[in-house]
This record gives structure tokens, C-alpha cells and sequence, in this order.
């Protein structure tokens, strides 16, 4: 009876304390190779875009910027000041305060959000954008004509049809049904390019009764047990998965969002395992978006991540980490991915790299990644911060993209960069008893149209060599992608990439 009690004692003490997961950082051999499991857990439309190909009217999903021509006047709706007042009709050319962000209420009834983030409505003044909030009085029907989409109607919530009377007059009281060009409610919607296509668009835009099918076909389907003996057979040591913060209430996340990918991110654990691998779990979307991008589960691109959203991303993290503190091949929890600098503040990024440390280090002694942030921000600015903490990461991404400069680089100077740049980047960042250094995303895409599959192999060489220096590891981004150089399936197939 004392002995088993003893055991009892024991065996609580053990699995209750941090201490006991010390062997999750025993065996981790750094540096890792690893890949990041993108477009998995959270959607990115562009890399699988046949994903929303059942969405009907794909092209009016969440956050779609449309802008609305008057037929008849040959002038743009124009929120006036950019919000806070009422609708105009009296542009001649449309920019910020001429566009307006749909929310998707289903298939043709949407909100739209103007540039100071008001919600068009019907209210004293008329059509106003005034409203914070979106309720019916902020909810209209996208009239689309048949022979031209891009030709619409929009009705408003008392039933009728706005129209544009005059330039300083839209009203919505048009009762009309003709498509003349003379018809004051007849109006051209023109859809801005680069759409968002992310977790929020594909489950609202497939809508409650589809979207948790598609949702459980897509993480069934998408990453299986084979590619994790693919990854383990060539060399991948790890895998970066990215999750969205609806991940924590599964089964039952808040709409649009659907439940499921928890039971995929155990099963990744799992087969990892089976095959000698990692596993870094990254909260790449958490609730209010960090970024903007679609990546961030935004609903409309709007970034409003800050100081009031830390505690909800906190217990995000210490659900994560409670639930694989007990998995051996658990080696990092990424607390947050690419926090913009023109968004999220570092006092406010700093209070919850902390706080979200403390959560990590409750339940496990893995390591934990702090993203560095991404645009106007010293690449320096988290390192005596995450000094003083025990064992952290600092989190840098590099891709010779999305800027001219790497366009003008010829094959050989973008090389050069890699060589050059980006290793003397990472030796700055490298400190004796400071944190280790993760790239944790680069491609073998660069902004070279013209490369051929040698500039391809030596670009790809490159990196591997300069980043093979860094301290925790690296990441390719991604295991699966549309695009060829994206997806390191296809570069080690195609005998572009060797680990
Ligand atoms: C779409 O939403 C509107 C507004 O709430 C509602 O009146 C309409 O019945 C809905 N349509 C469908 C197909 O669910």
C-alpha cells in the first residue's frame, strides 16, 4: 500500500512537472532540416487553388476589395473621408476611399467594409458608412448579371435597389429592374487582383453545410503518412507545421471555422515519430492577424493583432503546449509568425513573447521560437530580450522575393546575396549565450524568370550551405505547393534539391 502510494506520488510528481519533457531537447540534433507543412492546417489559396473551385461566386469571398461604377454617371461610390459619413457617387477614379472590403454573409449577401473600417449601411443619413458593426441594416445582395458579371445590382436591406440619383445623392429606394446603362442603379464592379484566399474565405466561402467536408478531405488528403516516410528517407529531420488559433477549440471552433485540425496535428505527431522526426508546432494565425496576409486567417486583410489580443494568443499557446508536452518529438512551439512591425509594436510583441514563454515552460522544457518582425524593424531587436530567457530561438525568413531589388540581380548576384548577404546576416545575429537562429522559411523560388534548372541547382546549393550555419536549423517553405520551386517534394524529385 506505501509502495503503491510511493508510485502514485512519484508518477504525479513527475507528469506534472516541466522537468519530466527535459528529453524532449535530449535527442533534438541540431541543427534541423526541416520543411514546413504549409497550406496543411492553415489555407493558402495560391498554393492550391483548385481547393475553391466549388465556392460558387469564388470571386466575392472575404475581404475582396470591389470598387462600384454608376453607369449612368460614370462615377465611382466614394465613401466620403474614407468613412464616417455618407455615400457618395462623384469620383472620377477610385483609390482607398472608392473601395470597399466585402464580408460574406453567404453566396450574394455581403457587408462592405470602407477605408476607416466602417460598415456601409442604411441609417439617418441615408446610405452612410457609420456603423462599427455589421448587422442586417449593413447587409446588401450582389445583383450579378447574367451575360456580365462584373455588371451588378445592389439591393439594399429595406428591399430596394441602390441607386445613384446624382452625384451627392445615392439613394436606396430604386424599385427598377432594367440593365441600361441610363439606370441609376445599374452600376460595373470592378474586383481588385490578389484577392485573400485564406482559412476564413474557403470555410465561409464554402459555408457551414460544405465546408467541414472539404476541410477533413483537404487535411486527409493533403499531408499522409507516405510523405512523412518521403521526408524521413531524404534527409528532412523535422517539420514546421502551421496552425490557426481555431485549432484550440476544436472541435467546435466559432464560425466560419471548422473543426478538425487538432486530430490531424496528432496524427503528424504521431507519424513523425514512426519515422524519426520533429516536430515545431508555429502559431502562424492568431486571432485579430498580425500581417494582414492570408496566411494570418485575416477575414478582410485589416491587421488589428495588439496589446488587447495577448491573452487570448497566450492561452492559444498553453493549450498547444499542455496537449504535446508529452510527445518526445515535440521540439519547439513558435509563438507567433512574422508579426508586422507597422502593426504589432515590440513592447506589445515583447509582453507576449514572455507571457507566452511562461505558458511553454509550465508544461514543457522544448524550445521555444520568437519570429523576428517582418518590414521596418532591426533584425537585432528581440536578441537581448531572448537572452535572458532559456532556450529560445529567434525565427528569420529569407527569400530573394517580393522586392525589385532581387528582380534586377541577375542569376549570379542573386546567388551572391545568399553568399554574401544573408551570411553575414545570420553570423550578426549569432551570439555567444544568446538564442539560437532558425531559418525558419526560404524557398528555392527567386525572382528570376529566366533561371535554368543549373542556376536552379546552385541557387538551392546556396542556401542550403549558408543556412545550413544556423544555429537551430532551417525550414523550406514548403513541403506541397502548386508552384514547382515551392514545394521541396518537387525540387528533390526533380533532382534540384540533394539534403
Ligand atoms: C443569405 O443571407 C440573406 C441575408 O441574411 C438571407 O436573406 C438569405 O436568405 C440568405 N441566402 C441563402 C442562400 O442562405
Amino acid at each position: 500500500m506505501t509502495y503503491i502510494v510511493f508510485l502514485l506520488f512519484f508518477y504525479l510528481t513527475i507528469s506534472c512537472s516541466p522537468s519530466s519533457s527535459r528529453a524532449q531537447n535530449a535527442n533534438l540534433n541540431l541543427p534541423l532540416k526541416a520543411v514546413n507543412l504549409g497550406n496543411w492546417l492553415v489555407t493558402e489559396g495560391w498554393m492550391k487553388p483548385s481547393r475553391f473551385g466549388g465556392i460558387i461566386n469564388k470571386d466575392l469571398l472575404d475581404g475582396t476589395q470591389v470598387q462600384f461604377l454608376s453607369t449612368k454617371l460614370n462615377k465611382y461610390l466614394c465613401s466620403e473621408n474614407g468613412g464616417g459619413t455618407v455615400i457618395v457617387a462623384n469620383r472620377d477614379s477610385a483609390s482607398g476611399w472608392e473601395t470597399f472590403r466585402l464580408w460574406r454573409v453567404n453566396e450574394s449577401y455581403f457587408n462592405f467594409r470602407v477605408f476607416n473600417k466602417q460598415f456601409v449601411g442604411l441609417g439617418s443619413q441615408g446610405v452612410e458608412a457609420v456603423s462599427n458593426t455589421a448587422t442586417d441594416s449593413e447587409t446588401f445582395q450582389i445583383v450579378r448579371n447574367d451575360g456580365d458579371l462584373n455588371r451588378v445590382r445592389i439591393r439594399a436591406p429595406n428591399g430596394l435597389f441602390l441607386q445613384a440619383q446624382s452625384e451627392m445623392l445615392v439613394t436606396a429606394d430604386y424599385a427598377g429592374s432594367s440593365w441600361d446603362d441610363n439606370d441609376p442603379s445599374v452600376f460595373k464592379m470592378t474586383i481588385l487582383p490578389n484577392s485573400l484566399r485564406g482559412e476564413f474565405q474557403i470555410t465561409n466561402g464554402y459555408g457551414p453545410d460544405k465546408a467541414p467536408q472539404v476541410m477533413q478531405d483537404h487535411w486527409n488528403s493533403y499531408i499522409t503518412e507516405e510523405d512523412f516516410n518521403f521526408m524521413s528517407a531524404n534527409g528532412l529531420t523535422s517539420v514546421r507545421i502551421p496552425v490557426g488559433w481555431w485549432i484550440a477549440q476544436d472541435p467546435t471552433p466559432p464560425r466560419p471555422f471548422v473543426g478538425g485540425s487538432l486530430q490531424a496535428l496528432d496524427r503528424a505527431f504521431t507519424w513523425a515519430e514512426k519515422y524519426g522526426m520533429k516536430v515545431i508546432v508555429d502559431l502562424h494565425a492568431p486571432k485579430a492577424s498580425q500581417n494582414g496576409n492570408d496566411h494570418s486567417g485575416t477575414r478582410d486583410g485589416y491587421p488589428e493583432w495588439g496589446d488587447s489580443n495577448i491573452d487570448e494568443t497566450v492561452a492559444v499557446i498553453e493549450f498547444l503546449a499542455a496537449r504535446y508536452a508529452g510527445r518526445p518529438n515535440l521540439a519547439a512551439i513558435e509563438l507567433m509568425n512574422e508579426p508586422d512591425a507597422r502593426i504589432v509594436t515590440l513592447d506589445a510583441l515583447t509582453k507576449y513573447y514572455k507571457d507566452g514563454y511562461d505558458a511553454v515552460r509550465k508544461h514543457t522544457n522544448a524550445y521555444v521560437i520568437l519570429s523576428n518582425r517582418l518590414g521596418p524593424a532591426n533584425s537585432k531587436e528581440l536578441i537581448s530580450f531572448a537572452s535572458g530567457l532559456d532556450r529560445v530561438v529567434i525565427d528569420v525568413h529569407y527569400y530573394n522575393l517580393f522586392s525589385d531589388m532581387f528582380s534586377n540581380m541577375n542569376v549570379k548576384q542573386n546567388i551572391d546575396f545568399i553568399n554574401n548577404q544573408r551570411s553575414s546576416d545570420l553570423s550578426t545575429l549569432t551570439l555567444a549565450n544568446g538564442p539560437l537562429v532558425f531559418v525558419g522559411e526560404w524557398t528555392g523560388e527567386f525572382a528570376r524568370n529566366d533561371a535554368s534548372k543549373e542556376d536552379y541547382q546552385r541557387f538551392a546549393q546556396a542556401q542550403l550551405d549558408v543556412y545550413g550555419r544556423a544555429t537551430f536549423g532551417w525550414a523550406y517553405w514548403a513541403y506541397k505547393c502548386k508552384q514547382d520551386h515551392w514545394s521541396l517534394r518537387w525540387m528533390i524529385d526533380n533532382n534540384i534539391i540533394k539534403l
